[in-house]
Order: C-alpha cells, then sequence, then structure tokens
C-alpha cells in the first residue's frame, strides 16, 4: 500500500503545481490584455479630441461628436466664425493665423462655412489655403479681407499672390464682402523698383489677389476683388470653375490688374459680373478649353482677350470658346486675339456675339504680331488661328472698327463677320480704315462700315490646309 501512495501523492502534488502555474499565467495573460484594451479605447478618444480649436458656432443642441479616427466626418451642416479663432478683424493686427486655423477647423467637416463676418476688416498676410477638404466646404466673406498696403513688407517667396486656395474641389467662396488687394503701392512703377531693389525681391514681380492651383468645381459668387497689385482672379490648372455676380474694380491707370485669367483650365462659366480694372477683364492663356462668358459688362479695360500667345516660342492651344451678350465701355480693345510671333499651336473654334460697344478704341481685333515692347523680331512661325466667328457687333470706336492682322506664313482662316455695325464715336475724323491682312473668311450684311464687306480674302476655308506643326501639337 505504502509504495502505491507515495507515487500518487507525488502525482497530486505535481498536477496542483501544474495547476497553480497554469492559473498564474493565466491571471497574468488577463491583466495584460485588459491593459491593451483600455490603452486602445483611450486612444481612440484621444484622435477625435486631439486639437484644443473652438468648435462650430451653432452647435447642434447635443455637443458634437468627435471626429472618427478615419476621418470620415457625417455630413452636417456647420459655422465656423474666424473671430472665434483669435481673429480681431481691426484692420491693423495681422489676422492669418486665426484665418488658418478657422480653415483647418472647417476643411476636416463636410458641407462646413467659414464665415468672414461683415463690419469687420481683417488683415491677412500672403496664405496658402489648402485641400483636399471635405466636400462642399463655403468660404462666406461678408466683411472684408484687406492685404497689406506696403510693398516692402511682402517677403520675396510670397510674390506670387495673395490669397492661394490650393488642391481644393466641391468648394464656394459668396457673400457680400470684398477682398481688397490695398495695390495702389504697386501701380507706381518707380517706387516699386526702388522698394524691390531694397528688399532684394525679384524685380517686376507683384502679386495676383486670388489664385486658385489645381482645384474643380470651384464656384465664386456675388464677392468684390478690388484694387489688386496685379491679377484680380487666376485659376491654373483647374476645372469646372463658375463666376456668378462678382465685381471686379481697380482704376483704368492701374497697370497689368486683369480681371480673370485662365490659365490651363478647362469648363468654365462667367456670368452676370461686373469687370472694370487696368488691363483685360477676362484673360484667356493657353491650355484653356470650353470657356463660356456671357452677361458681363467691361471697362475699363483692355477688353476681353485670348491671349497672349506663344511667347518666347512656346506652344499655345486654346479652343471652345464662347464669349456672348457682353457690353463694354470705354476699353482699349473689344473682342481680342493675341500671339506673339515665333510660337506654334493653335487657337480654334472661337465665337464672340452681341458684344455692345461704346467709346471701344478697336472693338475687333486679332494680332498675330503682339508684341509689348518697342520692337519684336519678326519671325516664321505663328500660333494658328482658325474658326472665330463676329456676330453683332455693334456700337462706337474711337480708333479703328477693325484691325485683323495675321502672318504671312500662317494666315487666319475662317474668321468670319456677321452684323458688324460700328460707327466712329464723333464725326471729327482721324480714324483708321477697317484692317485686314491675310486674313480669310466670309462676311455676311449688315457691314458698317462697307468698307469691311471686301475687308476679308475669300476662300482658304479648309483646315488641312494649316501646316502639320500647327495641326498635331495641340
Ligand atoms: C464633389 O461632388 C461630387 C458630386 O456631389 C462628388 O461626386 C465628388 O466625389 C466630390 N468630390 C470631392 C473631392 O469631394
Ligand atoms: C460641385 O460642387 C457643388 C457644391 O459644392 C455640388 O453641389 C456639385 O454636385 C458638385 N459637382 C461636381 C460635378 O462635382
Ligand atoms: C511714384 O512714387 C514716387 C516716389 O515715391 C513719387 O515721387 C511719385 O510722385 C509717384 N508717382 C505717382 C504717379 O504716384
Ligand atoms: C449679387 O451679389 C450681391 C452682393 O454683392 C447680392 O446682394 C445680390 O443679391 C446678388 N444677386 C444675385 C442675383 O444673386
Ligand atoms: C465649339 O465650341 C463650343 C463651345 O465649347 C462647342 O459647344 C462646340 O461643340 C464646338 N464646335 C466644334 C466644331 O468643336
Ligand atoms: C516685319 O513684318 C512686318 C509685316 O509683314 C513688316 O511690315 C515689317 O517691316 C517687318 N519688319 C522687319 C524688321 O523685317
Amino acid at each position: 500500500m505504502k509504495n502505491t501512495k507515495k507515487p500518487s501523492l507525488l502525482f497530486i502534488l505535481l498536477v496542483v503545481m501544474i495547476f497553480v502555474a497554469f492559473l498564474t499565467m493565466s491571471i497574468e495573460g488577463r491583466k495584460n490584455h485588459h491593459k491593451k484594451s483600455r490603452a486602445h479605447k483611450h486612444k481612440k478618444r484621444g484622435g477625435g479630441n486631439g486639437n484644443n480649436a473652438p468648435g462650430p458656432e451653432h452647435s447642434p443642441s447635443t455637443a458634437p461628436a468627435p471626429a472618427p479616427s478615419h476621418g470620415y466626418y457625417p455630413i452636417s451642416s456647420s459655422v465656423f466664425n474666424v473671430l472665434s479663432f483669435g481673429a480681431k478683424g481691426d484692420g491693423v493686427v495681422d489676422d492669418s493665423k486665426a484665418l488658418q486655423a478657422a480653415w483647418k477647423a472647417a476643411c476636416m467637416v463636410g458641407s462646413a462655412t467659414l464665415k468672414i463676418p461683415s463690419n469687420f476688416k481683417f488683415l491677412i498676410s500672403p496664405i496658402t489655403l489648402q485641400g483636399p477638404c471635405m466636400p462642399k466646404l463655403v468660404l462666406q466673406i461678408d466683411g472684408t479681407l484687406l492685404a497689406s498696403p506696403k510693398v516692402a513688407s511682402w517677403q520675396r517667396s510670397s510674390l506670387f499672390q495673395w490669397l492661394n486656395f490650393k488642391w481644393i474641389q466641391n468648394f464656394t467662396i459668396q457673400g457680400t464682402g470684398t477682398i481688397d488687394g490695398q495695390g495702389s503701392a504697386w501701380w507706381n512703377l518707380s517706387q516699386v523698383l526702388y522698394i524691390q531693389k531694397r528688399s532684394k525681391q525679384i524685380p517686376g514681380m507683384k502679386p495676383t489677389a486670388l489664385r486658385f492651383y489645381e482645384s474643380y468645381n470651384v464656384t465664386v459668387r456675388d464677392i468684390k476683388i478690388i484694387n489688386s497689385p496685379l491679377c484680380h482672379l487666376k485659376f491654373d490648372d483647374s476645372g469646372s470653375i463658375n463666376i456668378d455676380n462678382i465685381t471686379i474694380s481697380s482704376p483704368a491707370d492701374s497697370p497689368n490688374t486683369d480681371g480673370i485669367h485662365f490659365q490651363n483650365t478647362k469648363d468654365v462659366e462667367i456670368q452676370h459680373s461686373n469687370i472694370g480694372c487696368g488691363d483685360d477683364c477676362v484673360s484667356i492663356q493657353t491650355g484653356c478649353s470650353n470657356i463660356h462668358v456671357h452677361h458681363i459688362s467691361c471697362g475699363p479695360g483692355h477688353g476681353i482677350s485670348l491671349g497672349s500667345l506663344g511667347k518666347d516660342r512656346t506652344v499655345a492651344c486654346v479652343k471652345d470658346i464662347v464669349v456672348e451678350n457682353i457690353i463694354m465701355q470705354d476699353t482699349l480693345y473689344g473682342a481680342r486675339i493675341k500671339t506673339w510671333q515665333g510660337g506654334i499651336g493653335s487657337v480654334k473654334n472661337v465665337s464672340f456675339s452681341n458684344i455692345q460697344v461704346s467709346n471701344v478704341k478697336v472693338p475687333i481685333m486679332i494680332d498675330q504680331f503682339y508684341c509689348d515692347k518697342r520692337k519684336c523680331k519678326n519671325q516664321t512661325d505663328a500660333v494658328a488661328i482658325y474658326g472665330v466667328k463676329y456676330n453683332q457687333i455693334i456700337g462706337t470706336y474711337s480708333a479703328q472698327p477693325i484691325h485683323l492682322a495675321c502672318s504671312n506664313s500662317v494666315p487666319c482662316k475662317k474668321v468670319d463677320l456677321i452684323d458688324i455695325q460700328l460707327s466712329p464715336l464723333s464725326k471729327s475724323g482721324g480714324f483708321h480704315q477697317a484692317l485686314c491682312l491675310n486674313t480669310y473668311g466670309k462676311s455676311f450684311a449688315p457691314l458698317v462700315p462697307s468698307s469691311i464687306d471686301y475687308c476679308l480674302k475669300k476662300g482658304g476655308t479648309s483646315y488641312n490646309s494649316l501646316t502639320k506643326s500647327h495641326k498635331y501639337t495641340c
């Protein structure tokens, strides 16, 4: 019996030891697991509440839920007022940091509104407001955004533009407010050259007021943009742009202050807006297509222009442009296409119609010899111009009714003149005759002055007669 009892006792002891060891391990394991899961939970909460920025102005009745860590936020309507982010709005203190913080907060929320309230003026340094943001962000400008009026305060790196919107989609700027570039100091060339030399800035470089870069489905409506140092509103490498009911204003003698400028931008509608400035009201540059400009009043300014294109022997491609229902008053040009000698590429399928002009120096102009210096070298290459219709251009001119100057080597083709009625502003004389150089197309009555009727060369309508390089570059 003893023999049998001893091993069994040992066995029981062994079993108990193993059991105790197992139990200890198991408890340790559970503790660890518990710790881990708590840490995990904590991290999750922290992620959403990480920023200390003020919340939406009109919070829903329950406190806003923290944003989940994966970044998706359920679509809700939230207003972010720049004043809640520390902006003073006195026009003296620099409010750029507050605007940037408000932008970042609004950008993370779907359908958010970033509010620039009325009756306040916000001094803003050059700033980039960058996406991608959640869809349907609205910048509601009811107050005033002011640029610094001092040329010397602009840094070398910020000379391209003042307000830079980059990589945003499904975005709207609207409101009754004003974007004021306070550019008058920039318009005095001698003063700017002096200051730029002293502060080692790039000579001749001036900032655009409002610029969009690589942005899609953008609406700009109702606001005013005034007194830019250079161009007022510019789109680069963008698409699906809608501009409605805006006002752009700067003095007639403010140099190079284009109204709206497009480059490499497609699918644009500009409508029901008032543009008066010191350069082109609308300027359409290379890489643009499907642009519809209508119900615009332009003046003072240099008219609505395609170009200048092909500078420094570059390739230029512009097509499918419609400009209609325009009032031009006291402008230098009306409907204009300007290209430099030596460029290549083409301008195709352009229509200017129902343009009322009054006191416009040259209402209809194509210039393949564009040159902003005194003299440019004659070159054989030219940006080809094919398919331009002028229809119902009616009113008064002060220098020349029509000026179509096309090159010998690459003549303009299919330029049609339909219902052109242009009379000199006064009977005092000194006006130039209609000019058509190397321009092929058809004309249809009524045509006033009647010299327009035999201005164009007949024939030459074949697109195939364009040189190969022009047909296949674009
Ligand atoms: C923009 O809006 C359209 C239609 O509402 C949607 O299909 C698209 O995904 C949106 N794009 C972005 C980047 O939010
Ligand atoms: C563009 O944005 C607007 C408003 O943000 C939206 O309603 C519309 O569906 C968008 N369209 C496209 C094609 O993205
Ligand atoms: C331009 O600035 C210079 C130097 O400050 C000044 O003397 C001149 O009167 C200014 N010209 C105009 C047109 O304002
Ligand atoms: C045009 O914008 C102004 C604000 O600048 C606004 O008062 C007016 O109602 C807008 N008109 C339309 C037709 O939206
Ligand atoms: C000319 O441009 C208009 C406007 O973009 C477009 O509707 C039309 O289809 C174009 N015509 C040709 C022949 O490409
Ligand atoms: C350049 O071409 C224009 C138009 O053909 C001509 O009037 C002018 O004399 C030429 N200039 C030179 C420097 O060859």
